[in-house]
């Protein structure tokens, strides 16, 4: 057996490898060689314990996994809907937490359901470096999103422990409750509040779905029976972590045409979501003639063609709106629309300019009530979430893994949002992005390679590794 490296030989041997790196050829070798030097000791095949002679993803099981997670839906196969506290969710949760529990990691869920699986560093005092995202699915997405950051993160921890990596820090993997706002109108629930926000505290006290149950009664049909002050236990505490790293598909094209198989984002848009809702007096569609009206889905279909304009005037091919969600009640063929529901989507990489689109979009709805005599019952801002920055340290060290694995790299914006918005709060933060088939997400043809998938998992394995010891 070879002897136990101490942390500082392991560190001494990081320095002299930072050394040599940028002199060094980079080839496949470089990856494994970096792993010995993580490890203390060299490539061993003897099967005595020592590292495997690769640093080789286990793609198939990774595939085998995905797919099995993916059959965990509410909707047909090849699309995924997997909502918040359902019953696909608690089946995609235990399938995780059955992994992790495989790997040896120490396993624990705080109250709302995010989960944290540990592998102790040998000084398990100091922050940890974290990963993860999320495995909630919109109403017929794909099976990659988020996924890929659940799964090929437990991928590249096993891949440390095949290689006989020993952490320093920590590493943790953290699957984040409801990434996604489907059921509750909240984006990122779980990462929102690890980070601590108190207004999110107080509004899950009372908020409801649209078949108005209650998150607190959603949560304990999911087994996390909660009482309203635990709601402050999933506040992450200071330096609980010291870098956190999401590996994630693009969900858009820019890699693929590219041909780069790696972006290292260096910042995440800024996203918003407002709710709005408009009420007239409904009435027949025959009898009521068109003078008397006052329709509430005309008044959101105005609306949603102002979104369009507000956006597109903001001049900047960076500025986006959706109206993603538009109801109408009651609903009928022959019966006017009494009342009408908008959720709109505004995105922009520039924080101001976004809130002046938020701003007009306001405007319009009032100016539009009064021209169709319809009530704004309702215009509400969710959520105005700022931007957030790719933390250097944790970006220096995504470029060396890159590097030391001769893999192409580009820095690049996420105009998606993820998890990793909330983590930056509370943690230095960086995204590996992959490519995915023509920058398909957020829909059933969703899809990313196994080998674009196998170069994540590896760059975030030398990440955090490096990390780990830092
Ligand atoms: C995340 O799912 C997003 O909508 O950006
Ligand atoms: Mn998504
Ligand atoms: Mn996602």
């Amino acid at each position: 057996m070879p002897s136990k490296p101490t942390a500082s030989s392991r560190l001494v041997l990081l320095a002299f490898l930072l050394g040599i790196s940028a002199a060094a050829g980079h080839d496949d070798a470089a990856a494994r060689r970096t792993m010995e030097q993580f490890a203390g000791f060299p490539a061993s095949d003897d099967g005595d314990g020592g590292p495997s002679s690769d640093f080789r993803v286990d793609s198939e099981g990774l595939q085998r996994q995905i797919a099995e997670l993916a059959s965990f839906s509410d909707s047909p196969a090849p699309s995924v809907t997997r909502v918040l506290y359902t019953d696909k969710d608690v089946q995609a949760r235990r399938y995780i937490k059955g992994i992790m529990n495989q790997l040896g990691l120490a396993v624990r869920e705080d109250a709302v359901g995010n989960i944290f699986g540990r592998w102790e560093g040998s000084e398990p005092g100091l922050g940890a470096v974290a990963t993860g995202s999320h495995v909630d699915a919109i109403p017929f997405s794909g099976k990659f999103d988020g996924v890929v950051g659940v799964l090929g993160a437990l991928e590249a921890i096993s891949l440390l422990k095949r290689s006989a990596f020993l952490p320093k820090r920590s590493l943790e993997v953290i699957m984040f409750t409801s990434e996604e706002p489907t059921r509750f109108g909240i984006s990122c629930l779980g990462s929102r509040l690890m980070a601590g926000i108190e207004e999110l505290a107080q509004s899950l006290r009372k908020v409801v779905d649209n078949q108005n149950v209650s998150f607190l009664d959603a949560a304990e049909s999911a087994g996390y029976k909660l009482h309203l002050e635990d709601l402050h236990s999933v506040f992450l505490k200071k330096d609980t972590y010291s870098a956190f790293i999401e590996l994630h598909i693009e969900q858009g094209p820019i890699l693929e045409k590219e041909g780069i198989p790696i972006g290292i984002v260096t910042a995440i848009a800024a996203p918003a979501s407002l709710k709005v809702d408009f009420e007239g007096n409904g009435g027949h569609a025959g009898a009521v003639l068109m003078p008397a009206r006052n329709d509430a889905g005309l008044a959101a279909a105005d609306l949603a063609l102002a979104v369009e304009k507000h956006v597109l005037e903001s001049g900047s091919i960076d500025t986006v709106g959706t109206v993603g969600i538009l109801q109408l009640h009651p609903g009928a063929i022959n019966s006017i629309p009494s009342k009408s529901h908008l959720e709109i989507d505004v995105r922009d990489i520039d924080e101001k300019r976004r809130n002046d689109v938020i701003e007009k979009i306001r405007r319009s709805a009032t100016q539009i009530s009064k021209n169709r005599g319809v009530e704004l019952s309702e215009f509400k801002i969710v959520n105005q979430d700022p931007p957030a920055l790719s933390d250097k340290s944790v970006v220096d060290a995504m470029e060396f893994a890159a590097k030391q694995l001769n893999l192409e790299y580009k820095n690049m914006i996420s105009r998606a949002y993820h998890d990793s918005l909330f983590m930056a709060r509370v943690s230095p933060m960086g995204m590996i992005f992959i490519p995915c088939y023509k920058g398909y997400s957020h829909k059933p043809e969703e899809y990313a390679s196994p080998e674009d998938m196998a170069n994540g998992v590896k760059v975030l394995a030398l990440t955090m590794a490096k990390l780990s010891l830092e």
